[in-house]
């Protein structure tokens, strides 16, 4: 029989209605020869009970966590209430109860608090999906891209899939490869994202194209990264950086409101690449906080700190009230600094009005007073290359700002990283890398064709609170342009023709001026659920290791496939 009603519904005002629901058993208890029962679904839980008389007692003896039943009754009010949930106050008089089905005993609790390790969690997935946390994070990613999708198509945005096995897009991660049957030796690579596609869309006249589209990345995995995740990859014609970013915070403003009834202020901030770098250490600020980097070289100039002396940056962060901090705690913010390519961390500190530091014998009266340094104030310096010392501090503004508690974690703070350079010079190997990917548009040609090392690029990243939640530019939309880069990243004739032959072709048959932008839904749906794990936002993630804990995947296959494949593997 169909269930009557959920098992968050009823109330008070259903008191003598016969109803029918059904449901896992959360927990089973005999109190003096009555069984109460938790039964849950995924809307709630109800409280059953079953009194010794009833034929089906005997039944219900037997229940155990995670049974599936279904129970018919009556609505009656509680003696003891429960305020915590919203059936608290009545509860269900069994007349009738069936076993649906039967569980072993799980091996993980399913509940909010589990203490599960991670492990028996991924294995298990099903059983840690049960957990009400859990189906809240998907029931909330689902309700995400409903939003997303209700907005995009309202602009007149086009929902079309585009092909997972197809070949190499270059997004700066390795390929996973699927190996061809039909064509000995051959591979298929799956999409690291949906850029040629999309922009083939632009070629073939569609406009405004969108997806929500499952991409590949073989990277080193982080908190916030996995090797398959999902993109709302967006793609428009005839239109301005400005149109992209538009759409993208009416997006993001609409999804909040419905999902959260959070109200965000747009349009978003703006900062160029060089402030964010430069202010942060960071090519993704989080903007909650302040503690802004300094550049502190010309007060050290003609004061001699060997550490610093041939040093071409000296850069650091002044930090209120960190006086305290003991030799322990900022040796270990120097291990981390060298974690991050810093070369070392000195200090000078005022503590109950005297100054100390790691640097103090260097210093002179008169030096110090040039810090001006208030009570309880601690200046870290960070001496090395530009882009080590940047990168250093970035990493101990967000662990200072985590110590001293500057992070409102209820705050939502949005910024357009704007002004990127194009390219970006490997003095070791000697060549240029895409700063995005090699589609994106420069700014100006004439300084990308006479000087690509000062080439700027129309292109921009969307940041929320020092996540990087979507990125997107301007296209290269033109024949000649596109091979200058191809050849500017070093790739040779052959390698463009062979590679990307089609997409160069494409371009010379009526390209029309395009752009976009792809949001990273898991990481959205992660901030937006207070997470700081990808995993939990994903029905069934890898491990840390690129693992399936429960499918056990990758795996071995069998050796008529590999046949089949053309493949032998090495001992
Ligand atoms: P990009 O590589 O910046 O751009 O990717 C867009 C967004 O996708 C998310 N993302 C990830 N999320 C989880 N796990 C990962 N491994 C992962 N990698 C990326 C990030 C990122 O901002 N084709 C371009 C977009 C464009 O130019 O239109 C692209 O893929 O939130």
């Amino acid at each position: 029989m169909k269930y009557t009603h959920h098992n968050n519904e009823l109330t008070l005002k259903d008191i003598n209605q016969k109803v029918i629901l059904k449901g896992w058993v959360q927990k089973s208890r005999n109190l003096g020869g009555l069984i109460f029962v938790d039964l849950r679904d995924r809307f709630g839980i109800t409280q059953l009970v079953i009194k010794p008389e009833n034929k089906h007692y005997e039944a219900a003896l037997t229940l155990r966590s995670e049974f599936v039943i279904e129970a018919e009754g009556v609505v009656v009010e509680r003696e003891s209430k429960n305020h915590q949930i919203k059936t608290g106050e009545i509860e269900i008089e069994v007349s009738s109860l069936t076993i649906l089905s039967r569980a072993l005993t799980p091996p993980m609790s399913v509940l909010d608090d589990s203490d599960a390790l991670e492990e028996t969690r991924l294995k298990y997935r099903y059983l840690d999906l049960r957990r009400p946390v859990m189906q809240n994070y998907l029931i909330k990613r689902h309700q995400i891209v409903q939003e997303i999708r209700n907005v995009l198509v309202e602009e007149g945005y086009l929902e079309i899939e585009t092909p997972i096995l197809g070949k190499s897009t270059p997004e700066g991660a390795r390929d996973y490869l699927v190996p061809s049957r039909l064509y000995e030796g051959q591979f298929y690579a799956l999409p690291q994202s949906p850029q040629i596609y999309k922009q083939l869309f632009m070629v073939a006249g569609f406009e405004k194209y969108f997806q929500v589209a499952k991409c590949f990345r073989d990277e080193d995995l982080r908190a916030d990264r996995q090797p398959e995740f999902t993109q709302i990859d967006i793609e428009a014609s005839f239109i301005e950086p400005i149109d992209i970013q538009e759409v993208t915070e009416k997006i993001l403003k609409n999804t909040f409101k419905k999902v959260l009834d959070i109200d965000i202020k747009t349009p978003f901030k703006r900062m160029a690449y060089k402030d964010a770098m430069a202010l942060y250490g960071s090519d993704k600020p989080d903007t909650r906080f302040d503690l802004l980097i300094e550049d502190f070289k010309p007060m050290f100039e003609g004061i001699d700190v060997p550490l610093f002396n041939g040093k071409d940056e000296i850069r650091g962060i002044r930090v209120q009230q960190a006086a305290h901090l003991s030799r322990k705690q900022m040796d270990k913010l120097g291990a981390l600094v060298k974690k991050h390519h810093g070369d070392a961390l000195a200090f000078i500190k005022k503590q109950n009005n005297e100054v100390k530091g790691s640097i103090l014998k260097f210093l002179s009266t008169e030096d110090i007073d040039k810090f001006n340094l208030s009570d309880e104030e601690l200046i870290c310096f960070v001496p090395g290359k530009l882009d080590d010392v940047l990168q250093s501090l970035g990493a101990l503004r967000l662990e200072l700002g985590q110590q001293f508690n500057l992070i409102d974690p209820n705050r939502y703070d949005f910024l357009w990283v704007v002004d990127w350079p194009l390219l970006e010079y490997d003095e070791e190997e000697q060549r240029f890398y895409a700063k995005h990917h090699p589609f994106t548009a420069p700014s100006d040609l004439e300084v990308f064709k006479t000087n690509p090392k000062a080439a700027m690029a129309d292109a921009y990243d969307i940041v929320l609170n020092g996540y990087e939640i979507g990125g997107g530019s301007l296209r290269i939309h033109n024949q000649e342009v596109q091979s200058l880069m191809f050849e500017t990243l070093g790739l040779s004739d052959e390698d463009v023709k062979e590679r990307f032959g089609f997409f160069v072709d494409a371009l010379k048959y009526g390209t029309p001026p395009h752009g976009g932008l792809a949001l990273g839904l898991d990481r959205i749906v992660m901030l937006m659920t207070h997470t700081n794990n990808i995993k939990d936002v994903i029905a069934f993630p890898k491990t840390q290791s690129a693992k399936d804990q429960m499918m056990k995947a990758p795996s071995l296959v069998d050796e008529e496939q590999m046949k089949e494949l053309h493949i032998k593997v090495g001992d």
